[in-house]
């Protein structure tokens, strides 16, 4: 945002793809706010909502739907730059960051569509019940701080934000330090859209911008998809934590499962695309392996073949899987966990397994880790595999219930029947367990949620509508009028 440099200070935005001098691109410029900026944005927000009586909440949910697609065109009409803009900054490939646009907007269709029908809606018409006469009015919480993360910052903040505007709800977005221009490219056509002070920004370190704000006591609402110790600290730093609505999608230390009678070829492929795709920066990346002890050297070998000849290179090369990481300070950290494990007895066992060549880190696929390592429980959300082994199923069900985290499993087996006294145990620790597939989130009319650690609420486009509304209930036993 050049244009504003005389109001705050800016800093450089870079991306991981090297220039000509071996130094990350310059891609753009961003404010880097303070406390006192971020509080501003606050105002505006509460200034808008004006404790519903503002234009954005009082108008019908008619208006605000109109308002919203007349946005998502104005969006869409920036389609490629905002693209363009994804892979130069996070370094999706060019194929992932067009898809996450387009089943952004897809998403925020889909939750018009589920409002017009009133899906999941109970008592929106009137309704008898022992004599008294009611409806439900679903309205705004009011005032949403938003953060998402940076692996998909446009997507993940629209999950939240499109169903919290629809419902009247005025929003202020805290840009993730990577993946914020993206953000930057929609304010022509929130500014040609929407009303003033509906959708605010805050750029800069989150620490600094966001304590002050949430110190207020005036977000009502948090949408938070992140690091669950950010998630954390907000919520801590609210004055009266019982006022405030958590909506939040965490980390997850997902499992792959693998049974003794698991098709092993069908098993690697899900894993490679579990663990690997956007280099494992993904919250329902399977983050650890568990195969039983009598296929687990098939099926590492299996395993480190097919993670190996996965092609690196720039996010656009035709085929490339493994990109450069966008957060620097991610391969030392990755490299911590790989040697702390590897000093206790893990070894890893493909040849380029951990190399580092500019930002992009070789995944490495790590073999008998087990409890004692950090691999074994950290969620290292990024392109390393640890395999660890199993004799029972009892050692997996243990395993879960002693983690933090509760997101997703994915079970490999050929024989369900056999699989389902894990599915029973792994029903009440994760919020989805998957069979012969990977975890992930979608397809997003489902229900994404989690336990533990992982989660607070369900995201879903027929779900995301509850998580940011109040119900409010009309009631009379005067049988006859029609109240509001
Ligand atoms: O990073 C967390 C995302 O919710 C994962 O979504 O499974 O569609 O990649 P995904």
């Amino acid at each position: 945002v050049e244009e504003e440099e005389d109001v705050w200070p800016c800093e450089d935005v870079t991306s991981p793809i090297y220039d000509a001098t071996g130094a990350r691109t310059r891609i753009g410029r961003l404010a880097v706010m303070d406390g006192d900026w971020a509080l501003k944005a606050l105002e505006s927000a509460v200034g808008a909502f004006d404790a519903g009586q503002g234009e954005w909440p009082q108008m019908s949910l008619a208006e605000r739907a109109a308002a919203v697609e007349a946005y998502l065109a104005a969006l869409v009409a920036r389609r490629d730059e905002i693209v363009e803009v994804l892979v130069w900054e996070i370094c999706k490939t060019s194929a992932d960051a067009a898809k996450e646009f387009d089943r952004t907007v897809e998403f925020a269709r889909d939750v018009l569509q589920a409002l017009r029908t009133a899906k999941n809606e109970e008592f929106a018409d009137w309704t008898v019940v022992d004599g008294v006469r009611a409806r439900v009015r679903r309205g705004p919480v009011g005032v949403c701080l938003m953060l998402a993360p940076f692996n998909y910052p446009l997507n993940e903040m629209y999950a939240m934000m499109i169903p919290a505007l629809l419902m009247g709800n005025v929003v202020v977005l805290k840009l993730p330090a990577i993946g914020a221009l993206a953000h930057v490219l929609s304010i022509d056509a929130i500014r040609a859209t929407l009303p003033k002070g509906v959708v605010n920004f805050v750029s800069g370190s989150g620490r600094v911008t966001l304590s002050p704000v949430m110190n207020t006591g005036r977000v009502d609402a948090l949408g938070f998809i992140g690091g669950r110790r950010g998630a954390d600290a907000l919520i801590a730093a609210h004055p009266h934590p019982h006022r405030l609505r958590v909506f939040s999608q965490l980390e997850g230390k997902n499992m792959g499962i693998v049974l003794p009678d698991a098709d092993l070829d069908n098993a690697v492929a899900e894993i490679v695309k579990g663990a690997l795709s956007f280099n494992g920066q993904r919250c329902t990346a399977i983050k650890l392996i568990m195969v039983h002890e009598d296929v687990a050297d098939p099926l590492t070998a299996k395993l480190a073949d097919a993670i190996e000849a996965l092609k690196r290179g720039l996010p656009w090369d035709e085929g490339v899987k493994i990109t450069p990481l966008p957060e620097t300070a991610k391969p030392a950290y990755l490299a911590e966990v790989v040697d702390d494990a590897t000093t206790k007895g893990a070894r890893i066992v493909n040849p380029t397994g951990a190399d580092v060549a500019g930002g992009l880190f070789s995944p490495a696929v790590v073999a008998d880790v087990d409890a004692t390592m950090r691999l074994f429980h950290e969620e290292q959300f990024g392109p390393v595999v640890p395999i660890a082994t199993f004799s029972t199923l009892d050692d997996v069900v243990a395993a879960a219930k002693a983690s933090w985290s509760g997101q997703q499993a994915a079970i490999f087996t050929s024989d369900a029947g056999r699989a389902a006294p894990l599915v029973d145990a792994l029903a009440t620790i994760v919020g989805r367990v998957n069979f012969n597939m990977q975890c992930s989130r979608g397809p997003d009319v489902f229900p994404f949620s989690g336990r533990r650690s992982s989660a607070m609420g369900t995201m879903s486009s027929y779900e995301a509508i509850r998580a940011f509304s109040v119900e409010t209930l009309v009631a009379t036993r005067d049988a006859e009028r029609d109240i509001a």
